[in-house]
């Protein structure tokens, strides 16, 4: 354990935790924009910088280690007036539309520019325009909104092990973009949605869909596949209109393209929302009540087992359903139906 102190409170932490950390175990709030628990530390905002006793200029806090005797200071004037400069340098070339933003009141710039009172800008210039529209099917990228921070490029790499993104060309032209500024063409995952502190990443398919302000979240477990991922629905007048997922589930936050952008069904009017039976040959499908669906299967299945015996009949299971179903699943076909005709997707 090392010892140190952080705004004259001391603490005691594991060899190879960072300042950041630290600080952070302290209950203090240190601004960061590049920063993600999730991924190695890049220290590329320098928002975090504190100073440390005895070193003449300001270190960042989440690429620093913690050793032993460290004197820490997280706020001071100093640290404002650098920390207020860095945000106006990328306020700088910022086009500034939070009135249509799509991330508006859920955008750490925008948080930082309000909470350091950056109505004017010192340093105005030359602004980066980026007109082309990204034609993939899933991911609005308005990188005239991008600050840099390569959280997307990372999280690619780190995480999702794809590369799909890099950050191309140098110094006021550089940029995040697919090889050859091609439209993106990836898995499609979304992680870089997730993670981007702007709005330079969002979803099309939740575009002008509803503000923050209005959403309504629900906690719930993705329905797609078997692994449970924990889901986020965010509903804005009784409509889903995105899906995210807290850092502290078991999927620590990260969803596949299915999960993430495959939603549209919940708000389709043509989506089925009742069983349906066939009530003579040949007719149509009608809607029926659960009851009778559910009555309908087991007069079925009681006449089959009478008069060929249990094994005429055969279950197959999901993999779209949780393992506690699947398991309910192939009890009731062994011990009521009496066969052990189970199988399941998942083999095909
Ligand atoms: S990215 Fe953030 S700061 Fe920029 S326009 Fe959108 S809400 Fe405003
Ligand atoms: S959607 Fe996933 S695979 Fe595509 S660029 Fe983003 S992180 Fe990479
Ligand atoms: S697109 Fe978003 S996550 Fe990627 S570098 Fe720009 S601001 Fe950061
Ligand atoms: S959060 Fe530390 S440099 Fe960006």
């Amino acid at each position: 354990m090392i010892d140190l102190t952080i705004d004259g409170r001391d603490i005691s932490v594991p060899e190879g935790t960072t300042v950041l950390d630290a600080a952070r175990l302290l209950n203090l709030d240190i601004p960061t924009l590049c920063h993600d628990p999730r991924l190695k530390p890049y220290g590329g905002c320098r928002l975090c910088i504190v100073e440390l006793e005895g070193v003449p200029r300001p270190v960042t806090a989440c690429t620093t280690p913690v050793a032993g005797g460290m004197v820490v200071t997280t706020e001071s004037e100093q640290l404002y007036r650098l920390r207020r400069t860095v945000i106006e340098f990328l306020l700088s070339d910022h086009p500034n539309d939070c009135m249509v933003c799509q991330r508006a009141g859920d955008c750490t710039l925008q948080e930082l520019a309000y909470f350091y009172g950056l109505r004017d800008n010192r340093f105005w210039g030359e602004r980066r325009r980026y007109d082309k529209e990204d034609a993939n099917p899933f991911i609005k990228r308005e990188m005239e909104k991008c600050i840099l921070c390569a959280k997307c490029v990372r999280v690619c790499g780190e995480v999702q092990a794809v590369g799909a993104i890099d950050l191309a060309y140098r110094g006021f032209n550089a940029k995040v973009c697919p090889p050859y500024e091609k439209d993106l063409d990836c898995e499609f995952c979304g992680q870089c949605v997730a993670v981007c502190p702007t709005g330079a990443l969002t979803g099309k398919v939740w575009e002008a869909q509803g503000r923050q302000k209005d959403v309504k979240y629900t906690e719930t477990v993705c329905p797609y596949c078997g692994c449970g991922c924990n889901i986020t629905l965010h509903s804005v007048r009784n409509r889903v209109i995105r899906v995210s997922s807290r850092e502290n589930t078991l999927n620590e936050g990260w969803l596949c393209s299915k999960g993430r952008f495959g939603f549209e069904f919940i708000n389709k009017p043509d989506r089925l929302r009742t069983p349906l039976i066939r009530r003579r040959k040949d007719g149509p499908l009608e809607p029926a009540s659960w009851d009778e669906a559910l009555g309908l299967i087991s007069s079925r299945f009681e006449g089959i087992k009478k008069e060929h015996g249990p094994d005429a009949l055969g279950g197959l299971s999901s993999a779209r359903c949780t393992n506690e179903e699947n398991y309910a699943f192939q009890k009731f076909f062994r011990t009521v139906i009496g066969t052990n005709n189970i199988d399941h997707c998942a083999r095909y």
